[in-house]
């Protein structure tokens, strides 16, 4: 086994679809209007695929992206690790279906359901093969369509979700980088949440059937308060408790980027641990919560317009369904 070694972030790519749905187009579909939706969650609009184009089609133009960015062939990944809720299906694996359509000959892989957290999730463990010294070309690919589970009727989720991409490439830190890379992380779940946030039906609990259909067990259900409050509480202690066992400060990350669920949520947590707002990078706005790619999007958005530079330290911060949670504490890298 070679030696532990870092593991940085060297690429990215990404992808939504052209499709905008703004909140008057919604005001149209259901009771609500779009000063409700800014005020209550920081969302303008929204990217939604037409109807049937799955969650590996997205991705595959996310990895697309990447490749061409970091100029390498799909056939030189190793292992890829695909976050998502809304698979393709429950198997074969959205990375199986990844895997083929970009001909990436030498890879395995397998996908990480954990909701909003679950990028996070999917980035701490590939920087575990590339640690491990097993892997050096790992993806980490992000992707939901939301759209697929969502109730076109209910008002209280149809207005919070969009459909995208993102995808990352970890690779090792070369010798004198020590420094960068993915320096700390933490998760946690608490399944005493699961209630608040679920998506009963078409499991081995509820399989699909008229029944299930008729009662929209297929859809999205959510208890938005309670979410809302496990979320702001979570989000501060585990971004506190990273910078605390860092010796950092708020003052010391370059760029805090969090899951895209609720501004209210972002902004919270970045006044409690003390962060100056031009290091909080905010695109909810213009993809609303796209659950596994908000983080690698908003990675984009930061990068594209200079406020993750290389050298800065980046906090990520993710709370989902599960309950879900994590953060993840990088210096960037390219
Ligand atoms: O990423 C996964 C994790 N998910 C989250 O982080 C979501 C966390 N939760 C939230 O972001 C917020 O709870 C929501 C944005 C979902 C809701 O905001 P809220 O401030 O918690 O609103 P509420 O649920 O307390 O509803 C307030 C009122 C209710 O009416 P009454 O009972 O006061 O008359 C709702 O029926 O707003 C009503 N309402 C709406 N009105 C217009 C709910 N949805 C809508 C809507 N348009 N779309």
């Amino acid at each position: 086994m070679a030696n532990r070694r870092r593991a940085k972030i060297t690429a990215l790519g990404r992808y939504v679809p052209p499709r905008v749905v703004t909140n008057h187009d919604l005001s149209k579909m259901v009771d609500t209007n779009h000063e409700w939706i800014v005020e209550r969650t920081g969302i303008h609009e929204r990217h939604w695929v037409e109807k049937g184009t799955p969650t590996s089609e997205l991705a595959v133009k996310a990895v697309d992206d990447l490749l061409k960015r970091r100029g390498i062939e799909a056939g030189q990944i190793e292992l890829i690790i695909v976050a998502t809720v809304t698979p393709d299906m429950f198997f074969p694996s959205t990375a199986c279906l990844i895997q083929d359509k970009i001909r990436a000959t030498r890879a395995w892989g397998f996908d990480i359901s954990a909701a909003c957290s679950s990028f996070l999730y999917a980035l701490t463990t590939g920087a575990q093969f590339i640690e491990s010294g097993r892997h050096t070309k790992v993806l980490v690919v992000g992707a939901d369509v939301m759209t697929s589970i969502l109730n076109p009727e209910d008002r209280t989720t149809l207005i919070l979700f969009g459909d995208g991409a993102g995808a990352v490439l970890l690779e090792p830190c070369a010798e004198g980088e020590e420094t960068y890379g993915i320096l700390d992380y933490r998760h946690e779940i608490d399944g005493s949440g699961g209630e608040h946030l679920y998506m009963p039906g078409g499991g081995s609990l509820h399989p699909s059937s008229r029944e299930t259909v008729e009662k929209n067990m297929h859809y999205v259900h959510q208890n938005g308060q309670a979410v809302f409050k496990y979320a702001v509480r979570k989000m501060e202690e585990m971004s506190r408790s990273m910078l605390e066992r860092n010796n950092l400060t708020g003052a010391d990350i370059g760029a805090f980027i969090a899951h895209q669920a609720n501004l209210r949520i972002i902004d919270a947590t970045a006044n409690k641990i003390g962060l100056d707002q031009s290091k909080v990078i905010k695109n909810i706005h213009k993809y609303g919560n796209t659950t596994a790619a908000t983080i690698p999007l908003a990675v984009g958005d930061a990068t594209d317009d200079g406020r993750l530079k290389k050298g800065d330290l980046v906090l990520f911060a993710a709370v989902g369904a599960g309950f879900t949670a994590g953060c993840v504490l990088a210096r960037w890298a390219y």
